[in-house]
């Protein structure tokens, strides 16, 4: 007979063994997953995480970009549990509503820059993608434009998980053989990476290459073909990738003039990452016809995500009266997530943590800066809340270490065995914790990661390897 698993508490070994035979996670790599497992984590308060066997770690990573308001608050779970008790669920198909999802729109149109003043709620990032996506072409045919439906994107970014949101994205590794992407009507631009720009080549006129490369994008295929530009303003996943300055302020008049809609995936950026509500006005001066959130809107504690879109938009696509826009989802407007992603926003306006992101972010790159000193690290780069460290072989020519080193998933791994967590991506180690971080905190990160990154220098270096 099976045991009933909910009676008895499980010990942290059988966790682990249920967790490896049973799940498969997201981005599994099979032969490492079958070999070690998972960490099981039990806690957390604040920055802080416990795993199963009560070691503490000061989590850096912000569990995905998303722990905004900190783990483990009563003023939270007091909200969820009323929602819980008053309405658990209420649909929002058609012309049915709840409190906390009319609240939560209208609390994210006054949040959001200009005329942004519609919401479609989705279950997370890559669903809100995908929706905006189909956006661009209802509202490009509702304009009598019905060819004009492709998506220009840029390589390196990261849209989400889906197979719409996926093929917009282009993240190096991401698009696995075994997989099938949507091959037509979507173009990927160079990324603005100014680390890795053309040798010889300005910032300006690395950013002119780029806004360059996008009119000859648009040439090529026709304006009458190009409906939506989405872009994360930094990009995210793909390397925390700092655009040139100007550009997308720049890459948004292009659109403007070819009435190409630009869409900003703010699933990373928005509510408070970089001390703002959103980043695409407040730090490059962009006012994007769609903004995609998710993570920080609920600070993670549930599930959501939403599209913000212009009252432009939503007047083109509501003009001929009776039509369908056939999209959405059965959590759409979850009133539970809702309430959660309204008492986060309250928290972070009660507590002035835009305002403590912006002051310890600032901070938190200028200590981490430092690490450029150190043989294995090329650049320390990322704005506020959002930075990494890019790990190279060789400072001057910029050469990363072969793949199979894994230079960063070592570092992550030294890191966590002192009960530091910094998340590894390619030769990056990425590090976005909750706004509530502190400047003590921050000292401790900064030194841990140093720690972790010499003691894998000196390895890399007993192993036969040339840094510097
Ligand atoms: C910029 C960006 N867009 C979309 C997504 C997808 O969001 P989700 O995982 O909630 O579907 C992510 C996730 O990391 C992201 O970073």
């Amino acid at each position: 007979m099976t045991a009933p698993m909910a009676l008895a508490r499980p010990s942290p070994n059988s966790l682990w063994e249920m967790d490896r035979s049973h799940v498969l996670h997201p981005w599994t790599n099979f032969g490492p997953f079958e070999r070690e497992g998972s960490l099981v984590i039990e806690r957390g308060e604040g920055c802080y995480l416990w795993d199963a066997e009560g070691r503490r770690y000061l989590d850096a990573v912000g569990g995905m970009w998303c722990t905004n308001v900190g783990l483990g608050r009563k003023d939270m779970a007091q909200a969820i549990a009323a929602q819980v008790e008053k309405l658990a669920f209420s649909n929002t198909f058609v012309d049915v509503t709840n409190d906390p999802s009319a609240r939560l729109a209208a609390k994210l149109a006054q949040l959001a820059p200009g005329d942004l003043n519609r919401v479609h709620f989705t279950t997370g990032g890559s669903t809100a993608v995908d929706t905006a996506v189909r956006m661009v072409w209802f509202y490009q045919s509702c304009m009598g434009r019905p060819d004009k439906t492709d998506i220009v994107a840029r390589d390196h970014s990261y849209h989400g998980s889906t197979y719409l949101s996926q093929s917009v994205g282009k993240r190096p590794g991401d698009r696995v053989e075994e997989f099938r992407y949507k091959e037509t009507g979507i173009h990927h631009l160079t990324p603005p990476n100014t680390y890795r720009r053309p040798e010889g080549m300005s910032e300006n006129q690395f950013c002119d290459a780029l806004v360059a490369e996008f009119e000859a994008l648009i040439d090529r295929v026709g304006a009458d073909r190009i409906g939506g530009f989405i872009a994360e303003p930094i990009q995210a996943s793909g390397g925390v990738i700092m655009p040139p300055q100007g550009y997308l302020r720049r890459m948004w008049e292009v659109c403007q003039r070819h009435d190409i809609l630009f869409i900003a995936d703010e699933v990373v950026t928005a509510f408070g990452r970089l001390g703002h509500w959103f980043a695409s006005e407040a730090e490059f001066g962009v006012v994007p016809d769609m903004i995609t959130c998710a993570k920080g809107l609920t600070s993670g504690y549930l599930p959501l995500g939403a599209l913000i879109f212009s009252d432009r938009i939503w007047e083109a696509m509501a003009q001929k009266g009776e039509r369908w826009f056939t999209s959405g989802f059965t959590y759409s407007g979850h009133p539970v997530a809702c309430a959660a992603a309204l008492k986060s926003i309250e928290i972070i306006e009660d507590e002035g943590l835009l305002e403590n992101a912006a002051r310890v972010g600032d901070y938190f790159l200028d200590r981490l800066k430092g690490l450029e000193a150190l043989p294995l690290v090329g650049q320390v780069r990322g704005r506020r809340l959002m930075v990494c460290v890019e790990n190279v072989a060789n400072k001057l020519t910029k050469e990363p270490l072969p793949d199979g080193v894994n230079e960063s998933k070592r570092i992550s791994d030294a890191a966590e065995a002192m009960g530091m967590m910094v998340r590894p991506l390619g030769h990056l180690n990425v590090m976005s914790p909750a706004l509530v971080i502190t400047e003590a905190q921050v000292d401790e990160v900064v030194e841990v990661l140093e720690r972790a990154i010499r003691q894998v220098t000196d390895e890399l270096v007993r192993e036969g390897h040339r840094i510097g």
